[in-house]
């Protein structure tokens, strides 16, 4: 099988984990206020693998995911994507490697309403200062089912078609890790399911690593495995999961039974 994601990049040695975060912790607030958004969360994950991150609101999901694509930075702690460490380095070089690297989706798909699809699509190679292939815009539009709106603004597209045109975005880089915060929080059920088939495809066909937070059991069953935080630690894991296995832990997070990964 052909797998983008599982090449090496060097000869000797195993393929570096996707990501690999070691005893991140993570407050806002000032010392008499402070909220502890995460609580020294350690976890690894392998390429080519589809995980959710799930718990309650509050949990910590949206700051470990910022944490981990260095869109924030922990207090303390380690981040790795692919490898590369991203917490120690300056605010330049991980500008440039998170625009390489890592590709991002929000609940709010973040597109530029002044630009049209294709020019939303390429914008990442624009800012990495890599060549932009109009070719390559096109293909990866097409593949998510966008080919005949390339000339399109975001406010002629519905939710579901901005949301594949972030997908697009967010793949057009081939990043190695793409985490998406709720990607399906505002889709209507048939969206939803077409963005969620195009993560796993991102995993299963193209071999890219994808961590997705969502509140949903079904959207959270697209995935290899399920991870859940409660308030800012790991509170348990579920493989293979099924939406009613992962309904049925969801309901339970916090009874002692369930601690510990
Ligand atoms: N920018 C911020 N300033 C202050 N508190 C924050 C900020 N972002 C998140 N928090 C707090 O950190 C905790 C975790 O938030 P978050 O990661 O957004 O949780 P989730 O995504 O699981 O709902 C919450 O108590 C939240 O109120
Ligand atoms: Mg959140």
């Amino acid at each position: 099988m052909f797998r983008n994601g599982a090449r090496r990049d060097h000869d000797s040695g195993p393929a570096p984990e996707a990501l690999r975060l070691v005893k991140v912790t993570k407050s806002y607030g000032t010392a008499d206020s402070a909220v502890t958004a995460l609580d020294g969360v350690t976890l690894g994950l392998a390429r080519g693998t589809f995980t959710a991150v799930m718990g309650p609101s509050g949990s910590g999901k949206s700051t470990l995911l910022q944490c981990a694509a260095g869109l924030d930075r922990p207090d303390s702690g380690i981040v790795r994507v692919d490898g590369t460490e991203l917490t120690g380095g300056g605010e330049t070089e991980l500008t440039k490697f998170r625009r390489g690297r890592i590709g991002f989706v929000f609940q709010q798909y973040n597109l530029l309403e002044t630009l049209t699809v294709a020019q939303n699509t390429v914008l990442p190679l624009k800012l990495s200062g890599r060549r932009v292939d109009r070719r390559r815009a096109r293909e990866i539009l097409t593949a998510v089912g966008l080919g005949d709106r390339l000339g399109h603004r975001p406010d002629q597209l519905s939710g579901g078609q901005r949301q594949r045109v972030a997908i697009a975005r967010a793949l057009v880089t081939e990043p190695r890790v793409i985490f998406a915060d709720e990607p399906t929080g505002a889709l209507d059920t048939r969206s939803a399911r077409e963005v969620l088939r195009l993560l796993q495809e991102a995993v299963r066909v193209h071999g890219r690593t994808v961590v997705m937070v969502t509140h949903d059991p079904v959207a959270a069953s697209y995935a290899d495995s399920v991870l859940f935080l409660a308030d800012g630690r790991l509170a348990g894991q579920l493989d293979a999961p099924t939406a009613d296995a992962v309904a049925e832990r969801l309901a339970h997070l916090g009874d002692d039974t369930m601690a510990g990964v």
